[in-house]
């Protein structure tokens, strides 16, 4: 482990601050950071509380529990909780957690049931959390047992709030509201859903689950990376364009080349989509233009914007094509495929990538299919493109335990960015993000004076 921190947990003290300010600060420099930010147990801990238990986290769809008694099992940062739709219709998130002896209630993934029953001494719980009845009530009677007290219930998450029926809860009571957090990263939301005729998306079909070997942060600074895909993508993207050059002319290329192809672009190809960031630790790559702008078009699809919302809205929506968008720490989304992944960090080595797909409803079934289709080809652990990541990842977790050098370097393009308002734009293959990021890592872990001593 590294030389920079003081590592004098208490044990059972969970929340004795391992780190001081001064020592998180040291940490984060304006061009680098310190390889215990990724290796660090400690600092994973200190993650948990102070980033992942006060942001707005993604908890889910709301498609995903579409009738009273519905729900999902999930996790905040360390919490289990389940997200449920009540008989009042209302979406609740609440602590997967017996408020008797603390057993875990529902351990599947999800399904439907009238109320939650603990299986250990059978207390059971309403679906909005509160208790419901305890079996063999005598015994309680001289005692200050009060079955309305919250104590005894499932609690409820400090907060929940949705947008375009995307779930996220804060485990803190105090802070801005979710469209507020969110910021400019809101409008890619609302273009996912916007390319629906209906202006509606819904999850469709199974979560992809891929386990990665890499601390959480690995995963999130990939995303707005444009300097990795030509370099760690090379052969992928070699072999799509030697297909395609070999197609007879005239002939349109399969989807799958379409889909591929771009993975190899240039470095001019990315540094001219730009990278654009925000408070918070937000960002996302391009705008009008990016990897998934020169897709052919879906029969059907077209008309059936053009029918729902009229041609000049249709291109507006159509002419939106942001790359990844990354809503920091937990959330991620491609709204021109109509793909969501989910990070889960498990441990400090250790997370959780949950890919969900959405439907766009009134537009073709062909639209989906594409979106399962590049799913396949790009994120499962079985595609050409994801292990590519993955692999280097994991480079990365093995090898920052080398005691040869200390930081991470995250200095390209500093000190080119322009800003407008409250974004800030950078070349394409900057690594702008994973300093915004990383500012605010430090405002969460540390607080704002840490952050400004860092600028
Ligand atoms: S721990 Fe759940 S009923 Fe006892
Ligand atoms: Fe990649």
């Amino acid at each position: 482990m590294g030389n920079i921190h003081n590592n004098n947990l208490i044990a059972g003290d969970r929340l004795a601050p391992v780190y001081t300010t001064v020592e998180l600060t040291g940490l984060v420099q304006k061009n680098r950071v310190h390889r215990d930010v990724y290796l660090d147990p400690a600092i994973f801990d200190l993650e948990m509380e102070r980033i992942w238990a006060r942001a707005w986290v993604y908890v889910g769809h709301a498609s995903q529990v579409p009738d009273p008694g519905d729900y999902i099992g999930t996790s905040i940062g360390k919490e289990p909780v389940l997200m449920v739709r009540d008989k009042r219709a209302r979406v609740n998130v609440i602590y997967n957690r017996c408020g008797h002896k603390g057993a875990k209630v529902a351990t599947k993934p999800g399904g439907n049931t009238a109320m939650f029953r603990c299986p250990y001494h059978g207390w059971t719980f309403n679906l909005d959390g509160t208790l419901n009845a305890t079996p063999h009530k005598c015994g309680y009677e001289d005692t200050d047992f009060d079955t309305s007290d919250p104590q005894f219930s499932m609690q409820p998450v400090a907060r929940v709030e949705s947008h375009r029926g995307f779930v996220f809860a804060s485990l803190a009571a105090e802070g801005e509201d979710l469209k507020t957090f969110m910021g400019a990263t809101l409008e890619t939301i609302d273009n996912m859903a916007d390319r629906s005729p209906e202006g509606e998306v819904e999850v469709a079909g199974a979560c992809l689950p891929y386990l990665h070997d890499c601390n959480w942060k690995m995963f999130v600074e990939n995303l707005n990376d444009a300097q990795h895909p030509m370099v760690c993508h090379a052969s992928v993207g070699f072999a799509t364009r030697a297909l395609m050059k070999r197609l007879p002319a005239g002939a349109e290329p399969p989807k799958e080349a379409e889909i591929i192809s771009p993975f190899g672009a240039s470095y001019q190809f990315f540094d001219d989509l730009g990278v654009s960031v925000m408070p918070n630790g937000h960002s996302f790559m391009g705008g009008q233009q990016s990897i998934h702008s020169a897709y052919s078009d879906i029969p059907g699809y077209l008309d059936s914007m053009i029918a729902a919302h009229g041609r000049e809205r249709t291109e507006q929506v159509l002419g939106s094509n942001r790359h990844n968008t990354t809503i920091y720490p937990s959330f991620t989304i491609k709204d021109a495929v109509q793909i969501v992944r989910v990070v889960r960090p498990l441990a400090v080595d250790k997370t959780l990538i949950q890919t969900w797909h959405f439907r766009l409803k009134g537009a073709p079934e062909a639209m989906l299919h594409r979106t399962m289709t590049y799913s396949r080809l790009i994120n499962s652990p079985a595609s050409m493109v994801g292990p590519d990541d993955f692999d280097c990842y994991n480079r990365m977790q093995e090898s920052l335990c080398s005691n040869s050098a200390q930081w991470v370097d995250m200095r390209r393009y500093i000190g080119r960015e322009e800003t407008l308002g409250p974004i800030t734009r950078a070349k394409g293959t900057s690594d702008l993000s994973m300093r915004n990021q990383y500012r605010a890592w430090l405002h969460y872990m540390a607080g704002s004076e840490a952050q400004e001593t860092q600028r």
